[in-house]
């Protein structure tokens, strides 16, 4: 018994800021986002938070996946920036969504969240104490900061697993807490991040972990329908499909519109290749976290 994805949602806010519009802001330029990250906007809240964002992406999973809140026994949201420090979001879902028979709680592992959520949602239902699971990446990142802002953007994204007889999944994580320094968010601070050492980071753990989770399920690379990354940088996206050997189009992206949304980034372009038809019945993904920690890790899920 393992969990399959059986519904996704998203919600990103309507108002965006173009590179252009970045650019009157702090000492930078579109041509200069562009080449070195694929950003061309990213979508920034006005009147939303976390959590508002958290309910929409959740109701609209809900819905994707045809079942009612009182079904769902496990609420995890995946933040680095909830609106209180408690009680947790996820607790604010539950009570927004009305799912009254679920157990909440929020973790916090950056960028890798989303997969760290998921591969805990895996562990409960394998572990027989839950049977459906609504999982949120809900995120709200400052972009006044001239080496970061460039770079993020806000949104939410969301996913139903159910426990199912016969569906195959494992995991791969990882983390490396000496480098924490690479990738860092004080207290009511802003980011700071070695750019570089980051980059480094992920081009060469993220197809390692890869190829550890091709080989815990004896597949090839060239077996896997869509490697679904989170979407930091599309250099970084594009390095791992050629370390891999596959081809960029195995590798959807869409940070072009949103830029980084940190633990959002999977569920939304999840929910996006979902609703347009590309995700079907019975392909092979590999989802691939990465971020400060530093933490990294990969989930195969067959859908
Ligand atoms: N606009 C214009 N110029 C900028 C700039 C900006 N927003 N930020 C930095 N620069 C300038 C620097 O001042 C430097 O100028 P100099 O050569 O005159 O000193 C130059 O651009 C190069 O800076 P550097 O930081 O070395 O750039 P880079 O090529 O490493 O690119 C990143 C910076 C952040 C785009 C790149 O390192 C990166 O993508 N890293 C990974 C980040 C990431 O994905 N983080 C999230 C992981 S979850």
């Amino acid at each position: 018994m393992t969990g399959r994805l059986i519904g996704t949602g998203s919600y990103v806010p309507d108002h965006y800021l173009s590179n252009e519009d970045i650019a009157k802001i702090v000492d930078t330029s579109d041509q200069w986002i562009r080449e070195r990250t694929g950003v061309v906007r990213r979508h920034i809240v006005e009147e939303d938070t976390t959590a508002t964002m958290a309910v929409q992406a959740a109701k609209r999973a809900l819905e994707d996946a045809s079942i009612q809140a009182e079904e769902i026994d496990l609420i995890i949201v995946s933040t680095i920036v909830s609106d209180v420090l408690m009680p947790c979001t996820a607790c604010y879902v539950q009570n927004e969504i009305g799912a009254v028979n679920a157990f909440c709680f929020d973790l916090n592992a950056a960028c890798s969240g989303f997969l760290v959520a998921y591969s805990t949602a895996l562990g409960y239902i394998e572990m027989g104490l839950a049977k459906k699971v609504l999982l949120i990446g809900t995120e709200l990142l400052d972009w006044t900061d001239r080496s970061t802002c460039i770079l993020f953007g806000d949104g939410a994204g969301a996913a139903v697993i159910e426990a199912v007889d016969g569906a195959r999944a494992s995991i791969c994580m990882h983390s490396d807490g000496s480098k924490g320094d690479s990738l860092l968010l004080p207290r009511n601070g802003t980011i700071t991040m070695n750019g570089q050492d980051v980059f480094r980071f992920a081009v060469s753990k993220v197809p390692k972990v890869i190829k550890e989770l091709l080989e815990q399920q004896q597949k090839t690379a060239g077996e896997i329908d869509y490697f679904i990354l989170h979407q930091a940088n599309k250099r970084i996206i594009d390095a791992v499909a050629k370390r891999l050997q596959v081809e960029e189009s195995h590798f959807p992206c869409n940070i072009e519109e949103y830029a980084n949304t940190s633990s959002a980034s999977i569920p939304i372009l999840l929910d996006e290749l979902r609703k347009e038809g590309t995700l079907k019945k019975g392909q092979k993904i590999v989802l691939t976290g990465f971020g400060a920690g530093l933490t990294w890790g990969a989930v195969y899920m067959e859908i």
